[in-house]
């Protein structure tokens, strides 16, 4: 039998590729989903599969379930800010599909979508797979540079962080909010709101969403339950301004129809029934908890090495080094020991930052977060012995291919 490749193309964009055993790694984007309910869940859908029977297995609408959209509708107005209803809302495939699907009903080639730099990276690939024109804009203190220079072009869509800006976790002020609603309006374009983890804001309520604040039907405001439930379980949804929901419900029936008719109807009972907040509020509590934790190890093993940057929001934190000359050794010894913090470098287009390394906590118990912070402390003070006798510079590749010397 043909043998296959380990190295295969794309493979770094394999999110579920590894065989790599599941245990501490700090790995930034994941949630604790050995905490999720399943035990309800599965009654749910139990009961939904009783009640619906074989409706449920019958193709179902491209803008998703009926029951769905009124129960977001109603959270995201109680909870987030948002003024909608539900004939607004379209229901996708997690986030990554929220952003090509508005890519591809807005953008025809060539024309520009802004993003930030750095930033989510399966927003790029999504908008450069639509055919898009893809413009790095800058983070400053307040969230997005959206001053343009008139050597670029104007956008048709600017996607956006603004709760927590991904990855430098900047929330986007309010006097930026209102300057890039006003700019969408002024240029004709939209602004996609990726309001991807606003529920985890430990300092507080998180500010409202930029599509409450949008008067001018400018903003599409775009949610996952990637973070909140599980990401396998690949529901997220999109809330349009109405011109705009027949386009997006066109290419989702081109693309795929529809998100899975028994998962939709489920989640729309753990909504309706208060699973979903009582959950909300749990996993808040919990991460809050292995947040404080982190930080606290964080700083007594690897105060020497990095600043660690500690946001009001989000599951992971940014680490900058404090010696510019220790990032290859730093990068060797993650690839070595399995503790693998992201470089920020890998979210960055034209960005040039100090060097600096993602962390995530938010999937590890207390304990698994000293084991791996111990060893990432062990790993660098041996490492350091070894450079000391035998001088070595290296070159390591990130996972998005860029060389990093
Ligand atoms: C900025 C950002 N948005 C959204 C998501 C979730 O994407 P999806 O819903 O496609 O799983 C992530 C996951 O890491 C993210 O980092």
């Amino acid at each position: 039998m043909r043998k296959i490749p380990d190295e295969r193309v794309g493979n770094q964009f394999d999110l579920g590729a590894s065989n790599a055993p599941v245990g501490v790694s700090l790995i930034a984007g994941l949630p604790a989903v050995d905490e999720f309910p399943m035990a309800v869940w599965e009654r749910l859908r139990t009961q939904v599969l009783a009640k619906k029977g074989a409706h449920l297995l019958r193709y179902g609408s491209n803008r998703g379930d009926a029951d769905l959209r009124k129960a977001i509708a109603a959270y995201l107005c109680d909870f987030r800010g948002a003024r909608c209803h539900p004939d607004q809302i379209v229901i996708m495939a997690g986030m990554q599909q929220a952003i090509l699907i508005s890519a591809m009903a807005l953008l025809n080639p060539g024309e520009a979508a802004w993003i930030e730099d750095p930033g989510f990276h399966q927003a790029r690939r999504a908008f450069v797979f639509a055919g898009a024109t893809v413009v790095p804009r800058p983070i400053d203190r307040e969230g997005i540079v959206i001053t343009r220079s008139s050597k670029e072009p104007s956008p048709k869509i600017i996607f956006v962080t603004p709760s927590h800006q991904f990855p430098l976790g900047v929330t986007m002020s309010f006097r930026r909010r209102t300057a890039l609603i006003d700019f969408a309006r002024d240029y004709d374009a939209f602004v996609l709101e990726d309001d991807y983890n606003s529920e985890f804001c430990f300092n507080g309520p998180p500010l409202p969403c930029l599509q409450g604040l949008d008067n001018s039907s400018r903003v599409i405001y775009a949610g996952t339950m990637s973070k909140i439930l599980y990401p396998s379980l690949r529901l997220g949804y999109l809330v349009a301004p109405e011109q705009l929901v027949d386009s997006i419900a066109k290419v989702r029936s081109v693309m795929d129809q529809h998100s899975p008719t028994i998962d939709q109807a489920t989640l729309a009972r753990f909504i309706t029934e208060g699973f979903f907040l009582s959950h909300v509020k749990r996993m808040r509590k919990l991460y809050a908890e292995r947040r404080e934790f982190f930080i606290a190890e964080f700083n007594k093993l690897l105060d020497e090495h990095f600043t660690l940057q500690i946001p009001e929001t989000g599951l992971h934190l940014v680490a900058w080094l404090r010696r510019e000359a220790d990032f290859a050794r730093l990068a060797r010894v993650r690839a070595e020991i399995g503790i693998r913090p992201s470089l920020l470098s890998f979210f960055c287009i034209r960005a040039k930052l100090k060097p600096a390394f993602v962390f995530g906590f938010a999937a590890w118990s207390p304990a698994q977060i000293r084991e791996g912070l111990i060893k990432l402390a062990s790993a660098l003070k041996a490492k350091r012995k070894i450079n000391a006798v035998g001088k070595q510079s290296y070159s390591y590749v990130s996972p998005c291919g860029y060389v990093e010397n």
